[in-house]
């Protein structure tokens, strides 16, 4: 038994999904590419463009703050900032991030124009001899408008109007492929070089978790046994975040019923909550349409692919490419299941089925 003032916990920190891990596993490749894309920064250039592309949960944004970090310990010649774009969604939000992280400080709240936080920047940027490498997370939120398109070309052609300004980007998005149309004026100086994250395998998200495991836990509160129920969990959802919370979960759940250790049961009755997690992640990187497939889709429980096509082109107007593009897009990030089957008078046709509860979508929809 536990007694009332003990825990299972070592280090309960490390359960939370904003820690940022002192090892990260399996992303070798990716952030060696990273690198690559930043060095000739180092040498007095600038930098390669990047753009980092992977379903949520694979490390996207755990690579950029690993990255910076290691910038940060190494480099006063390089500024790196990370802005979220979901917060900063528009080319003076993203602006005055950047001012903020070189002054240190807001800039004049009186109403200082675009023109003038920008100026400031890069001219700091040419006399201080500094790279800014600005990673643009969640680069989906600039979309909208098009303010994606301003606020590339004032990054990189900040050189033109400010002689000796350099500035690199690197963008991030819950997406398998680029799916934007840049303006030609953006196209021409943003030439990115693709650094894919792919969905981890069973093996490495079992390295992964049971790393976690090790460092936040006392030793022998989650058995072996246990630890492979929490990455079977986990390999389901396609998420390492549901991993990582469903730990935590049956940590306490466990230390709710003053057990030393974590049980079967635990991790069962927690999954249903930690399932969740994945689902709002992963609704935060739909676009409109691809938000409107899904909420058609979960108003029956399976549908013939031709069928909710039909529903969909008739609300919408939009054709069979971008519908079938959506549908793998949210077969990929595990939405829903679309499978081919033998049945149907017309053979082989997919059948769509939803993941999750209506509630549970309608409800974070806002609908
Ligand atoms: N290789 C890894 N080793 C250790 N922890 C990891 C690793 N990859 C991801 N994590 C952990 O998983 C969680 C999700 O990772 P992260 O936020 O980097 O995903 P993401 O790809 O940015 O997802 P999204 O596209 O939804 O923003 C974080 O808590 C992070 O610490
Ligand atoms: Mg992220």
């Amino acid at each position: 038994m536990l007694l009332w003032e003990e825990t299972l916990f070592k280090d309960r920190d490390r359960f939370e999904l904003d820690h940022l891990p002192e090892h990260f596993l399996h992303r070798e490749a990716q952030m060696n590419s990273l690198k690559f894309c930043i060095r000739p920064a180092l040498q007095g250039g600038r930098p390669v463009n990047a753009l980092c592309l992977g379903p949520p949960g694979t490390g996207k944004t755990t690579a950029i703050l690993k990255l910076f970090e290691e910038i940060e310990a190494h480099s006063s010649q390089i500024v790196p900032v990370h802005v979220n774009c979901q917060m900063n969604s528009t080319r003076y939000a993203v602006f005055y991030q950047l001012y903020k992280k070189i002054f240190q400080h807001a800039p004049p709240s009186s109403g200082i124009s675009f023109k003038r936080v920008f100026e400031k920047v890069a001219q700091h940027s040419a006399d201080e001899n500094k790279v800014l490498v600005v990673a643009l997370d969640d680069i989906n939120y600039l979309f909208p408008e098009k303010e994606v398109d301003h606020v590339l070309y004032s990054l990189l052609r900040a050189h033109e109007t400010c002689p000796g300004a350099r500035m690199g980007v690197i963008g991030v998005m819950s997406e398998l492929t680029l799916n934007y149309v840049f303006d030609p004026r953006v196209v021409s100086v943003f030439q990115a070089e693709d650094v894919v994250f792919p969905l981890y395998s069973r093996s490495e998200i079992r390295n992964i978790l049971g790393h976690r495991v090790q460092m936040g836990f006392y030793p022998g509160v989650m058995a072996d046994d246990i630890l492979d129920a929490v990455v079977d969990y986990t390999e389901k959802s396609g998420d390492l975040r549901v991993g990582i919370d469903l730990l935590k979960r049956s940590g306490l759940t466990a230390e709710k019923r003053a057990s030393k250790s974590i049980s079967s049961e635990d991790v069962a009755s927690s999954y249903d909550r930690s399932r969740l997690v994945h689902l709002t992640y992963a609704l935060k990187s739909l676009k409109a349409d691809e938000q409107k497939v899904l909420q058609l889709a979960v108003s029956q429980e399976s549908w013939r692919a031709g069928d909710l096509f039909h529903r969909f082109h008739e609300e919408t107007g939009a054709g069979y490419t971008r519908f079938h593009e959506i549908l793998n897009k949210l077969d990929a990030i595990r939405l829903i299941n679309a499978d081919f089957t033998g049945a149907g008078e017309r053979g082989r046709s997919r059948v769509i089925t939803v993941r999750y509860e209506p509630e549970e979508i309608l409800s974070r929809l806002g609908s």
